[in-house]
């Protein structure tokens, strides 16, 4: 005989759970809206779009958390050379402000860092508050004698090796690398639209 099993469950709001999912087209009006939010209307001016605009990420790494049928998170990865040395630059990420303290930013962070690891990425970069991103392992460590096209604060460019030594040595300018989305004038008349530059 099949015993019932009579548990009460309660249900929590907050438990709701939350899916972690390759970003799909239909994201992209939802994902910009949450970056508006986390970030304000300047974000495009931000030192670390340069190295994003015009650019695709990285082949599996736009990811997206789905919570009760809504958008609440969103990371992406993007190809550059880092002083030669090829990387990955982490950001945005964000989770929705209703969304947060669940733990969502961390397994965001962990899946996104181990389908990077899985597809043979060797390092990733970041320009990010290193209390939070410290849990990762990130530092900034290796990355003192990186620069990026434009103002940002020293002792927030971290970098996490996924390979060890795959920062060993790295020095220079960072610069994207990825497939490139929009021509070059495209991309001229995109930053014309936002010309003052801000760091991070
Ligand atoms: C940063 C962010 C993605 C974290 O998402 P989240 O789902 O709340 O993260 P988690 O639930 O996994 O972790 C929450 C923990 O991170 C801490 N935390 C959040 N932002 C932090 C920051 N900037 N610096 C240090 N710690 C931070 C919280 O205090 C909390 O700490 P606790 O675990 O000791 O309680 C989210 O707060 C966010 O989108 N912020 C606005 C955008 C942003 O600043 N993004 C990049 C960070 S540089």
């Amino acid at each position: 005989m099949t015993a019932l099993r009579n548990t009460p469950i309660t249900l929590i709001p907050d438990a709701a759970p939350f899916a972690i999912r390759a970003e799909r087209a239909s994201d992209v009006v939802a994902r910009e809206a949450l970056l508006d939010a986390c970030f304000g209307d300047n974000r495009h001016t931000r030192t670390c779009q340069r190295l994003r605009d015009g650019r695709a990420p990285a082949e599996g790494l736009a990811l997206s958390v789905v919570r009760q049928g809504r958008l609440v998170g969103t990371v992406r990865l993007w190809h550059v050379s880092a002083g030669g040395k090829p990387a990955l630059m982490l950001g945005p990420l964000a989770v929705d402000g209703t969304c947060r303290g669940l733990g969502i930013g961390a397994a965001l962070m962990d899946h996104a860092l181990a389908v990077a690891r899985a597809r043979g990425h060797g390092a990733v970069i970041l320009l990010g508050d290193a209390p939070y991103y410290a849990r990762f392992g990130f530092t900034a460590g290796k990355t003192g004698a990186l620069s990026l096209p434009g103002p940002f604060e020293r002792d927030r460019l971290l970098g996490l090796e996924l390979r060890e030594g795959a920062l060993d040595g790295a020095w220079g300018m960072i610069a994207p690398t990825g497939a490139l989305l929009l021509r070059p004038k495209a991309l001229r008349a995109k930053r014309a639209r936002h010309v003052v530059p801000q760091a991070a």
